[in-house]
């Protein structure tokens, strides 16, 4: 029975080589900030309200001026493609049937031209800052000619995060099969003859078009080699003057960072901390929210990410100010649990649980949501 993300997640647990799954579940160092994530939003309480008139609790609102059947997005993360073959294209059209928008990362497997020609649909294109600021504008030009309608520009990743998970469990991109890992996969039969031995497992966006990068077998080498740590808010700056359409800035923990990346012409930011894998230490991405809401004071949009595992959390962040929530581990769970309908039953089991969320704390819409709703 599948009743929520945990289910999810644990058949996800079965499906796929642990290299795989640890790959999202892991954070950075300690994982220190990435329990945190789900430990401050777990502690928030909830006002139950009554005898309010629910029988029309609607969900439906806008990001970034996109008509969205809920305050949801699911978020980039890298390699979904290992996940379940095809990831990104099943997860762009389990978004698009759900009403939701899916942001496709630069480190996916599939590439813009893949999802583009297999969906047809708009999606979110998301990139980092890469030493070679030619590669930059070759994605911004593949992802306006693929009319990606916004582009996700990651500030909080100019140096990776250790994930020690990664090199403990070997993984690798092409994922291969080794002594140590045989009989994990061999206990994932599916998956090896889909994803191990299918059509693409490697890196669609990036293979072949970065100078340099032939023997680049991991997350960290690609970090340390192509992303630029010299990026900073001019280069934000350079990217909005070449993109012409809606620009998230992701990566926002800090309120004076929140100013500066209004400054910089974002539409929106993304309170986030990467889901606890860069730095550990940092605080959860709830516990920061509301001040950073107060910052912006409504001069652009502000999404969360980090921990959110239910409805219920997309509540919480929606009654400390943010417009939307973005989903990351909750995604690759589903994904690697069903495919598609996975990802449409992850979707539908927020839906539900913040509809009834919203209901029971006597709050009849998105649009109504804000502080009332919780005991602060
Ligand atoms: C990539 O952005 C990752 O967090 O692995």
């Amino acid at each position: 029975m599948i009743l929520d993300i945990g289910d999810l997640r644990e058949l996800a647990r079965r499906r796929i080589p642990r290299a795989i799954f640890d790959y999202a579940a892991g954070g950075a160092y300690e994982e220190r900030t990435l329990l945190r994530n789900s430990a401050d939003l777990d502690a928030m309480t909830f006002r139950q309200r009554v005898m309010v008139d629910v029988s029309n609790v609607s969900l439906e609102t806008t990001l970034v001026g996109i008509p969205v059947s809920m305050p949801l997005a699911i978020g980039p993360t890298g390699l979904a493609g290992l996940f379940h073959a095809d990831g990104e294209i099943l997860a762009a059209k389990a978004a698009a049937a759900c009403g939701i928008p899916y942001c496709m990362s630069t480190m996916s497997i599939c590439s813009i031209e893949d999802v583009r020609a297999a969906t047809g649909k708009p999606f979110w294109f998301q990139q980092y800052l890469m030493k070679d600021r030619g590669f930059n504008r070759e994605l911004i030009e593949r992802a306006a000619a693929a009319q990606c309608s916004a582009l996700m520009l990651t500030l909080d990743l100019q140096v990776l995060g250790e994930r020690r998970r990664d090199p403990r469990n070997g993984l690798t991109v092409p994922p291969r099969l080794t002594l140590r890992n045989a009989w994990d996969v061999a206990t994932k039969p599916a998956w090896a003859f889909k994803v191990l031995f299918g059509k693409r497992r490697t890196f669609g966006n990036l293979a072949g078009r970065i100078g340099d990068s032939s023997g680049i077998r991991t997350l960290s080498e690609w970090t340390a080699t192509q992303f630029d740590p010299s990026a900073n808010w001019r280069d934000v700056e350079w990217v909005r003057s070449r993109w012409p359409g809606k620009l998230i800035l992701k990566g926002v923990l800090d309120t004076e960072d929140a100013r500066l990346g209004l400054a910089a012409g974002a539409d929106a930011i993304v309170v986030s901390n990467h889901g606890g894998r860069q730095l550990d230490g940092a605080p959860s991405s709830i516990s920061v929210l509301a001040e950073i809401v107060a910052a912006v004071d409504g001069r652009c949009e502000v999404f969360f990410d980090g921990g959110i595992r239910s409805g219920q959390d997309i509540a919480k962040a929606l009654a400390l100010g943010a417009r939307g929530a973005l989903i990351g581990r909750s995604f690759l769970y589903a994904l690697a649990a069903a495919g598609e309908a996975g990802v449409a039953k992850a979707v539908e089991i927020m839906r539900n649980e913040l509809r009834v969320t919203l209901a029971l704390t006597g709050t009849s819409s998105v649009a109504a949501a804000g502080p009332h709703m919780l005991r602060l």
